[in-house]
């Protein structure tokens, strides 16, 4: 009779411990804090509903905050989180990449791992657990690339700029520049935010074809494919036709793009993945299970300049 007993509780054990290891494995049944961005792009609100979606399926019992593009309001959401003392973990999007040092020193000393997404901060790395990302520079010296074989190395460019001091902005700004550099006849004669939003995108550009000769303007390097999308509004609207008398080369691959590629309006655009979710919740776990992380795992994406190509590899 005592084996018996001793069988089953060994069983229980073995099925806690296996549970136990599980909800490690995945996430499941941890509570996670997530503070995204906002809504500004099409690709982000894309990126929160996959995140959403991913916890869901992992049983994630996922906090969700939308800072509406304000780094105040993620920070006011980083500390009530710390201040519950029921949460595992938090994934941050920051919207910035300054002026993270204090709230990510006051996780660390509440023993609450940090993991960031999408862009990065400028904290010292122990202060976090790892970082999901793209490669933004290499994004930038895709376009780049692209834009030198399109245009022969002779372009007179209009840059539309993301958000100022993001580093997806500050990154893209910094591979574009690096690759246009080595062709004397590639030049940036306008840069200016339109902060990665569709109309003022196109608010900008209307201003940039008022100010500047449109026949002067080869190509717009847009930081986001809303931007680049508003800037194609504004081409027509000058009489011009984009994708033509003038080149549009962005990023993000999100769906209108590639409805603006079949109508010849936007030429190439660099993938953003926005299943980010899934690569920083097994992070968390494999964290909390006591693995060591890289400091940076990567998400990569690659340039298209079609619908069938991007079908093709999706
Ligand atoms: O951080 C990634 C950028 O943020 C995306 O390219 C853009 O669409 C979003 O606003």
């Amino acid at each position: 009779m005592r084996i018996a007993k001793l069988g089953l509780i060994v069983l229980v054990l073995l099925s806690f411990s296996v549970s136990f290891a599980n909800a490690q494995g995945t996430g499941e049944g941890l509570t996670i804090g997530f503070s995204q961005i906002g809504s500004e792009s099409a690709w982000r609100t894309s990126f929160t509903e996959a995140v959403l979606a991913e916890a869901k399926e992992r049983g994630i019992n996922l906090l969700f905050s939308d800072a509406q593009q304000s780094q105040e309001n993620q920070i006011a959401a980083i500390r009530a989180w710390l201040a519950q003392g029921d949460v595992d973990a938090i994934i941050l999007a920051p919207v910035i990449a300054t002026g993270w040092d204090d709230v990510l020193k006051e996780a660390a000393d509440a023993g609450v791992p940090v993991v960031i997404v999408d862009r990065n901060v400028d904290s010292d790395p122990s202060l976090f657990v790892t970082r999901v990302s793209s490669d933004f520079v290499h994004e930038g010296r895709l376009a780049a690339a692209w834009l030198v074989q399109a245009t022969s190395g002779d372009c007179k460019i209009v840059e539309l700029y993301g958000t100022v001091g993001s580093a997806a902005a500050e990154d893209r700004h910094k591979g574009f520049m690096e690759v246009i550099a080595l062709f004397s006849k590639m030049q940036v004669i306008h840069s200016e935010t339109g902060n990665f939003v569709r109309t003022e995108g196109k608010a900008v550009m209307q201003s940039i074809l008022s100010s500047e000769d449109p026949a002067n303007i080869c190509a717009v390097f847009a930081h986001n494919d809303d931007m680049a999308i508003g800037a194609v509004e504004a081409i027509k609207e000058a009489g011009l036709t984009p994708g033509k008398d003038i080149l549009i080369v962005s990023v993000d691959a999100i769906p209108d793009v590639f409805d603006a590629m079949d109508a010849g309006t936007i030429n190439a655009t660099v993938e953003l993945s926005p299943f980010m979710g899934g690569p920083a919740f097994d992070a968390v776990a494999a964290h909390l299970n006591g693995e060591k992380l890289p400091a940076w795992i990567p998400v990569a994406g690659k340039l298209y300049t079609s619908r069938a190509a991007y079908d093709a590899d999706h």
